[in-house]
């Protein structure tokens, strides 16, 4: 049956974040019909949470080799040099493009540009804005950007699945909007590109840093395509996440890492700094090795959260520089002017992702793929604290400038799409939105910050379990959950956790963020290499 509604573009970006709306920008300047649909409103995503700010090689003596050994050391030997070569020595220009756009950055008294150091950089290399509000300014500029530009924009656009001529071209998406609006129900763009930036999947754990909407569309839409897929087991768990209990849910405050880059303290109840000795950057080593410095302590002390200490900071200081997490410790009743932060690990960022080359292409013709997303090879094994915004612009305007070159050229295009299937006509099991819970527990048991083969295997087990459910019910009677953002969401989170089990299951050695207690080591002979998924297309 045909869609209730379609749309034509050149181009349709899928995702409203730093990387999506880049990509639209550049693609419209340079005379591409450009439509961007987002999932729910054009700032929802996780840019707008992002803290701590953009890294580039901006200061005075850095260099963008400084930048590319440190990303190198975190990435603990996965990073794809070249990835992260293009993303050093381009980033910088990427930055002046993103202040041309509009976002404001703090400046010190000359105007130049205030920079902070995160964990692994060597120097200070970190611009932020509002204090500890960067991504909520390089959001709103590049909403503002869009709407005077006057690019079509679809909000509250759950996008379904991939569409595809009968070469196998991309020819667009389908999508299920809901909501009030001119387009209601499923339809479709049709586009001869699709560029995905529909961010991570840090809700597939209970506990996570990312916004509700973070729950791996885009890998989980790229695997029913027929996309490989690389390094889903190296999800990067944040070291010092505001601490609200051991049943907490859901999105988690953030504290950033700037906090530490400033000069807090981790210890623990005792008021010790654990992470002393442990390594020579102390609580500013790369994340991986602060988090697990953090789990091993709550371990010997029985403990489930540490301690961040920036009471040496002083009020003026929380409220200027860091005015965004005081607000929501105080919002929790404590105040980090007087007290230590209670802080432990969350699900933080997806470092793997939809793989692709240099341009963003992904294996799938006309499919291409930036920011969280994606797997450019930037991160390895573990990004390096604030290259996920600088990834997210560097390689969306790759992608445009591969887009433009292409359509250009004649290269893009693509016949009849598919038609898109309607509700009534299920082909996916979708699960019942209540799944969600059950998924994300048996997440954080058995794929957390520390795993083994005995908790994955059994995680797997229980994944497959659900989806057996869900299956048996199509199966038997045709009968899957209401198709609606919920059950989409909750069918993409097992579909991608699934994926996500099995990479760590076969990962048998300790590296970056995946953590194995059964294989503490790092295996170089064994496992200095990629595991890359991809599904058969029929397969759900
Ligand atoms: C933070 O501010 O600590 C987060 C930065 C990042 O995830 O890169």
């Amino acid at each position: 049956p045909a869609p209730g509604w379609s749309l034509d573009a050149d181009i349709v970006v899928v995702g409203s974040g730093v990387a999506g709306l880049t990509a639209a920008l550049r693609c419209e300047a340079a005379g591409l019909k450009t439509v961007v649909v987002t999932k729910a409103r054009l700032d929802d995503g996780s840019t707008r949470w992002a803290q701590g700010g953009i890294a580039a090689a901006l200061g005075e003596g850095d260099t963008p080799e400084q930048h590319l050994d440190d990303t190198l050391v975190a990435g603990v030997g996965l990073c794809d040099e070249e990835a992260v070569r293009i993303l050093v020595t381009e980033g910088p220009d990427a930055v002046r493009r993103l202040i041309e756009t509009g976002a404001h950055f703090d400046t010190g008294p000359e105007g130049v540009i205030e920079l902070t150091r995160e964990g692994g950089h060597h120097r200070r290399r970190i611009a932020h804005a509002g204090g500890d509000a960067t991504g909520a300014e390089i959001s709103r500029a590049l909403v503002e950007a869009v709407r005077a530009r006057g690019i079509p924009t679809v909000e509250n656009a759950l996008v379904l699945d991939l569409l595809t001529d009968a070469d196998g071209r991309t020819a667009g998406v389908s999508l299920h909007v809901m909501g009030e609006g001119q387009h209601d129900g499923v339809g479709a763009v049709h586009a001869p590109a699709v560029v995905l930036a529909t961010g991570g999947m840090g809700q597939v754990f209970s506990a996570t840093t990312n916004p509700s909407v973070s729950t791996g569309d885009g890998v989980a839409l790229a695997l029913r395509a027929g996309a490989e897929v690389s390094d889903l087991e190296f999800v990067q768990f944040h070291p010092t996440v505001l601490f609200l209990g051991v049943d907490a849910e859901g999105q988690q405050p953030l504290v950033s890492e700037a906090v530490r880059g400033e000069g807090a303290h981790l210890v623990d109840a005792d008021g010790v700094r654990f992470m002393v000795g442990r390594h020579e950057l102390a609580e500013l080593a790369p994340r991986d090795i602060v988090a697990k410095g953090i789990t091993r302590r709550m371990q010997e002390h029985g403990a489930d959260h540490m301690y961040l200490d920036g009471r040496h900071f002083g009020a003026d200081m929380w409220e200027n520089r860091f005015p965004t997490i005081l607000a929501a410790c105080r919002a929790h009743g404590i105040d980090p002017v007087t007290e230590p932060i209670p802080v432990a690990p969350a699900a933080h960022y997806a470092s793997g992702g939809v793989r692709t080359d240099p341009h963003g292409r992904t294996t799938v013709p006309g499919l291409y793929a930036c920011g969280e997303v994606a797997c450019t090879g930037v991160h390895g094994a573990n990004r390096l604290a604030s290259n996920s915004l600088l990834e997210g612009l560097v390689y969306a305007e790759r992608i445009a400038a591969d887009i433009t070159a292409r359509h250009a050229a004649g290269d893009l295009h693509a016949g009849v799409p598919a038609p898109v299937a309607q509700p009534e006509t299920p082909t996916h099991p979708l699960l019942p939105p209540e799944a969600r819970f059950a998924i994300q527990r048996v997440m954080t048991e058995g794929a957390g910050v520390l795993r083994s083969a005995d908790s994955l295997s059994e995680a797997a087990a229980r994944l497959a379990r659900i989806h057996a459910e869900a299956a048996g019910a199509l199966a038997d009677d045709g009968k899957t959950a209401e198709p609606g953002v919920d059950t989409w969401e909750t069918t993409n989170l097992l579909c991608v956790a699934r994926v996500l089990v099995a990479a760590a299951l076969r990962r048998e050695e300790t590296r970056g963020c995946h953590w194995r207690e059964d294989h503490a080591d790092r295996d170089d002979a064994a496992w200095r290499r990629h595991i890359v998924v991809r599904l058969n297309p029929d397969r759900t």
